[in-house]
This record gives C-alpha cells, structure tokens and sequence, in this order.
C-alpha cells in the first residue's frame, strides 16, 4: 500500500454551536480515489474546505508526507500541492477553456500573454484527461456540464497538484457527462494523483472509489473497501443504522449489518441489494 500524502488527525471545526467535524481522521494515498460520503450537513464540504485551505479546523493536524504542515489558505495548501475543485467550478461562462484553465496564473512571455504557450498547455491538460471538448476558443457557456468539469478539473492539474479534492463533480450532470466525470477521475488516478470524491450517489463513488470514508453527524461513521462493500452497508453507515463501524478486513473487522438484521436497509432504494459495482445507475441518498 502506498504511504499517504496527506493525513489528517483528529481535525474538529465548529461554527458556533454547529460541531461539522469532530475529530476526523482520513489518509490520502497516491493513485488511490477515497470516497467521501455522508448525508447532507454531515461535514463532507466543511471536510473539503478544511483539506484544500478554504477553512482552518479548530484543532487536529495536517501532516504532509508525514510532516506537520498548515494549510491556512487556498494558496498555502495548492504550495503543498493541494488543490480542489468546488460544486459550481468557478468558471466564467463568457470566458474561453483556455481563458477560463489559466485565469489569473497566465503564462506570459516578456510581459505579453503567451497565447500559444497557453492553448497548447489546454490541450495537454484536457487530453491527459481524455475529455473531449469541440475548441478551446470557445466560450466555456457553450459547454455541458460534463465538459465544464473537465474544464475545472484541467485547471485545478495546473502546478501538477498531488491531492485534489472535487466536491460533488457530478451533482448537476447527466447520465453520459456523469459517466464522463467518472472517466476523468480514473484518469487522476492513473496519474497518480491522489483524489478525495465527495458525493450523494452510491453509483458513483462504487463505480470509481477505492476506499469510502463514511461522515454522519460530523463523525467518521465507518470506512470501507469499495470493490467488498455492499449498498446496503454504506447506506447503514451513512443513516446510523450502524454506527463506528471499523474498516473491513482491519482489525476487528465483521460484516457489519443493519439493526433489523434482514440485510436489507431500505427496501424502498432502488439499488438496495448486494450487487456492489453498478456504474451505470445512479442513486442519490434521499
Ligand atoms: N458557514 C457556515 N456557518 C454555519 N454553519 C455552517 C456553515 N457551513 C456549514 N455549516 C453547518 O455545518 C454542518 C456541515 O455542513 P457541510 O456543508 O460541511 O455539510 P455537507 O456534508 O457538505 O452537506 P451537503 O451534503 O448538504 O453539501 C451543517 O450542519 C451546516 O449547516
Ligand atoms: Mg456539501
């Protein structure tokens, strides 16, 4: 197993009488997607706020490589090679994918814009990504949604990042751009970078994670292998029908299984049986 880039120990945040985190530990490996699951207001974007700089936690560390570091800003944590790509993307519509990957870290020489430098440094980082998109001189508006992730994706690789962290990727998109979306994300991973997905959709995260880190209440409540983790597992973990469940195959490590014991959480779900990988549909925790 590879050593992890980046740990966090312990990090707690609150806001006012809000606990989002309490004493979360996660480890981020290279060439590994960790999920990041949980209902909504379970700390999962206070959690990607706290990894990429946006927020400063309360206590706990943040150790890079091993070593205590402070990610106290988003520019702090990108000079550790942290970088994240928000819900919205903060693309500008009105703007070109190149304009829009190399805003505000433009590559000039003398003091002109390398225009050239810069389409043809677009064109690398989009087709290391295998995204398809029809020009990078068109206005990133004209995109889906799909494409615009890329787009966002791209630009965040600028400065060959080790970590990224993409909060809900696929929150607004279809089924054939949320497929695209997937795709990309194995592609992070066969460059080894290390990913941290935060998601609603089962689908999603069994289709490309590796390992799921469940947050309830702003707790970890569980950590699972993807490729040995039912629906239903994860779905008990995330609602508290089973709580502080340890990783499996760890120590101490049983099948965990719902209160009722009928092993079947929520009949209701569709999706809600063993099969574990299902890529092509797309369930999102009510
Ligand atoms: N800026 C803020 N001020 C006060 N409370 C906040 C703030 N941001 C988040 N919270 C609270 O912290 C908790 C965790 O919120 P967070 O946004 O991290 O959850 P989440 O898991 O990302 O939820 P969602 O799935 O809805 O995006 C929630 O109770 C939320 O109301
Ligand atoms: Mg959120």
């Amino acid at each position: 197993m590879n050593a992890s880039v980046l740990s966090l120990r312990g990090i707690s945040k609150s806001y006012g009488a809000v606990r989002a985190l309490v004493d979360v530990d996660l480890e981020i490996r290279p060439h590994e997607v960790v999920a990041v699951i949980g209902d909504n207001g379970a700390g999962k974007s206070t959690l990607a706020g706290v990894i990429s700089g946006a927020l400063v936690p309360d206590s706990g560390q943040v150790l890079l490589d091993g070593q205590p570091v402070s990610l106290s800003t988003p520019a702090a944590a990108r000079s550790h090679g942290i970088a994240a790509v928000f819900q919205d993307g903060a693309l500008c519509a009105n703007l070109d994918v190149v304009e829009n990957i190399f805003l505000g870290q433009e590559v000039t020489r003398a003091v002109l814009l390398d225009e050239v430098a810069m389409e043809k440094q677009a064109w690398t980082l989009l087709g290391q990504l295998a995204a398809r998109v029809p020009s990078v001189r068109i206005p990133v508006g004209a995109l889906s949604g799909g494409q615009r992730q890329a787009v966002a994706i791209a630009r965040s690789l600028l400065g060959e990042p080790r970590v990224l962290v993409l909060d809900e990727p696929t929150s607004a998109l279809g089924i054939t751009q949320t497929a695209e979306v997937l795709s990309l994300i194995e592609r992070l991973r066969e460059r080894g970078h290390g990913v941290v997905l935060i998601s609603h959709s089962m689908a999603d995260v069994q289709a490309v994670a590796d390992r799921i880190v469940v947050l309830r209440l702003g707790r970890v409540n569980g950590e699972f292998d993807a490729a040995s983790t039912s629906y239903e597992d994860l779905i008990a973990a995330v609602t508290g029908a089973t709580s502080g469940v340890p990783r499996r195959g760890g120590p101490g490590a049983g099948a965990p299984r719902p209160a009722d014991g009928t092993g079947r959480v929520r009949a209701d779900v569709p999706g809600s049986t063993d099969a574990p990988r299902r890529p092509d549909a797309r369930e999102v925790i009510p």
